[in-house]
């Protein structure tokens, strides 16, 4: 409950959120390793992942935003096939399903009406059943097979910020896991390299006035901005877009990069805001050209890119990062802009209208 949890010097709760990110993703490496600094989810679980033969990740909002990234995760650590799922959508529209299916529901609050609809159909058929909850006595917690928290501490603000990065580090240690359950051997250290991030993401939280200028340039007075990535910073996109929509009311949409050119490069105007990931070394070349795209149609642009990939005249440059962790760097600067962002606006930063933290009808 907000009464019980206090803000102290910060304005926001919103604020005060993604401060806590770095501390939040060291919590969640203390957690799950053991004296041997190994990392070990519970055996059923391992049993669970190393069974099945595809993974369906149910969820909403930001919570469906993770799991994209956790697909990628998921495929690239640990070798299992994933599909993610929107849960509203999921229930009148169901896939085709494997023979052995894992279902993986991902909720911050535990408590989503649409995903719980999900697992009350999936159980029904008998398939296993995980969540991944900040709220471990949850509905979605308690009706699954298993449950991995995500040990963000509560989270106040309508807008997800710290549960979403803690359930991409989660989800980070569950294809570890699996990975090491299936016998893999691996080039990863975990628990190293989300150290990393944790000091990536101070270093971009220490930048705060800096991203606070960008915003205040660049957003206080647009009517719409876009979000532009290749990979897995398409998929920070949507949620950088999601963002900066729930609390600043600015229209944004996230896209592929690739697929400017199939329609939504017809929206830039001159000035409109266009911010791009550059991320990712394989396709740092084309998600520059669509940089170039947009600013000869007159755009602004703001790029965020990745040491070691940077160029000049880049707007905000992150510290290296494992390739497979950047999305939990990447993040930050967008939550940041976003809050800044819906400051300048003058919109109420931790309650947006017409939201509910968490939404408990179908
Ligand atoms: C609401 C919140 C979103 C959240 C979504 C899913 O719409 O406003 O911030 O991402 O629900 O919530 P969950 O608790 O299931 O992660």
């Amino acid at each position: 409950d907000a009464s019980d949890i206090e803000k102290g010097t910060y304005p926001h709760y919103m604020l005060k959120e993604i401060d806590e990110q770095p501390l939040a993703i060291r919590n969640i490496i203390t957690k799950y390793k053991d004296e041997n600094d190994n990392i070990k989810l519970d055996e059923d679980i391992r049993e669970a992942m190393k069974d099945t033969d595809r993974i369906y990740i149910i969820a909403c909002g930001t919570s469906y935003n993770a799991g994209l990234v956790g697909k990628q995760l998921i495929e690239n650590i640990a070798e299992v096939p994933v599909e993610v799922h929107i849960a509203s959508e999921f229930l009148y529209n169901m896939p085709l399903v494997s023979k052995n299916p894992l279902f993986i529901f991902i909720s911050q609050s535990g408590e989503t009406a649409d995903s719980r609809g999900v697992l009350v159909n999936v159980k029904k058929k008998g398939f296993k059943s995980l969540t991944i909850t900040n709220v471990p006595g949850s509905t979605l917690s308690r009706e699954a097979d298993y449950t991995l928290h995500t040990h963000a501490g509560p989270e106040i603000a309508v807008a997800s910020t710290k549960a979403y990065t803690a359930q991409m580090a989660v989800l980070t240690l569950l294809a570890v896991d699996t990975a090491q359950a299936k016998g893999m051997k691996l080039d990863f250290n975990p628990i190293q390299e989300l150290g990393i991030v944790a000091t990536a993401m101070e270093s971009m939280i220490d930048q705060k006035e800096m991203i606070e200028g960008v915003a205040r340039n660049f957003l206080s007075v647009t009517r719409n901005a876009f979000f532009i990535g290749r990979g897995v910073d398409y998929y920070v996109c949507l949620e950088g877009a999601l963002k900066l929509k729930e609390i600043s009311y600015i229209q944004a949409e996230g896209f592929a990069g690739g697929e400017l050119k199939h329609g939504t490069i017809a929206l830039i105007e001159k000035g409109t805001p266009v911010i791009a990931l550059a991320t990712q070394k394989h396709v740092n070349g084309s998600i520059r050209s669509n940089v170039q795209e947009v600013v000869a149609r007159g755009a602004s642009p703001c790029i965020i890119s990745l040491a070691g990939l940077e160029e000049e005249g880049d707007t905000i440059v992150l510290d290296e990062v494992h390739e497979h962790l950047t999305p939990l760097a990447s993040v930050v600067p967008l939550q940041l802009l976003a809050y800044y962002a819906a400051l300048h606006r003058e919109c109420d930063v931790d309650k947006p209208r017409n939201l509910a933290k968490s939404v408990t009808v179908e």
